[in-house]
């Protein structure tokens, strides 16, 4: 699986991701969420360079321009509720294609090491033969995202996966490498070292569903 580390190179990326983790800007939950939205635009532009393009004569008022265009069947995936402002962004970019929704969360059956993943709701159109892009802000553990990707398999098998993580943990990418199959890229803002016994990446930003939509019981 092919790894896109963005924040390798420096670019205005850099900035959205200090805000997100800076937990005094981090308390205007707008800002959060806006960030997170912007970086899956960052994000977008940069994995669109690397999709197929078809070429098309478009008509200016004074003469026809061949242009190369992206495709349209892609489908967007998203895990309720965090992934949301960032499904925005990457929408903002690719904003004709159709939308995919799943629910999971996190549990603990026995004690904090032990987290299992719960898939819920589905809302997805068929997947098959389809670009599908996986946008998931927090790739911690990375086993919501391959539990995910198990349940979505039902609606068919996509040619080619990319993966969208604004951060993840070094041991979340290893995971997410070794479970999802070789027609798979993943673009990531920024790779943290540290996985904390609670599934939390450290240094990180906390929870990012709290930031963007308050906390819940
Ligand atoms: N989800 C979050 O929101 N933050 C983490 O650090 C890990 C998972």
């Amino acid at each position: 699986m092919k790894v896109h580390h963005i924040a390798q190179q420096n670019s205005i990326l850099n900035k959205f991701l200090a805000e997100i983790r800076d937990v005094s800007i981090q308390k205007d939950r707008m800002r959060f969420r806006r960030n997170i939205e912007r970086i899956g635009e960052v994000l977008a532009y940069e994995l669109s360079k690397e999709l197929s393009y078809t070429s098309k004569e478009i008509a200016t008022p004074l003469d026809i321009k061949n242009t190369q265009l992206p495709p349209k069947d892609i489908i967007l995936c998203s895990i309720l509720r965090a992934g949301l402002p960032m499904h925005m962004g990457v929408l903002n970019y690719f904003d004709d294609v159709d939308n995919a929704f799943i629910s999971a969360y996190r549990h603990h059956p026995n004690n904090d090491l032990d987290i299992e993943i719960e898939v819920e709701y589905f809302a997805s159109p068929s997947i098959d033969n389809k670009t599908l892009l996986l946008i998931d802000p927090m790739l911690a553990t990375g086993k919501s995202l391959v539990a995910v990707y198990e349940g979505i398999k039902r609606y068919g098998k996509p040619k080619q996966i990319h993966i969208v993580s604004a951060i993840g943990s070094e041991e979340g990418v290893e995971y997410v490498k070794n479970h999802f199959p070789a027609n798979t890229e993943l673009w990531i803002a920024d790779i943290d070292p540290i996985l904390n016994s609670k599934g939390y990446i450290v240094p990180g930003l906390g929870d990012a569903g709290d930031l963007c939509y308050g906390e819940k019981l």
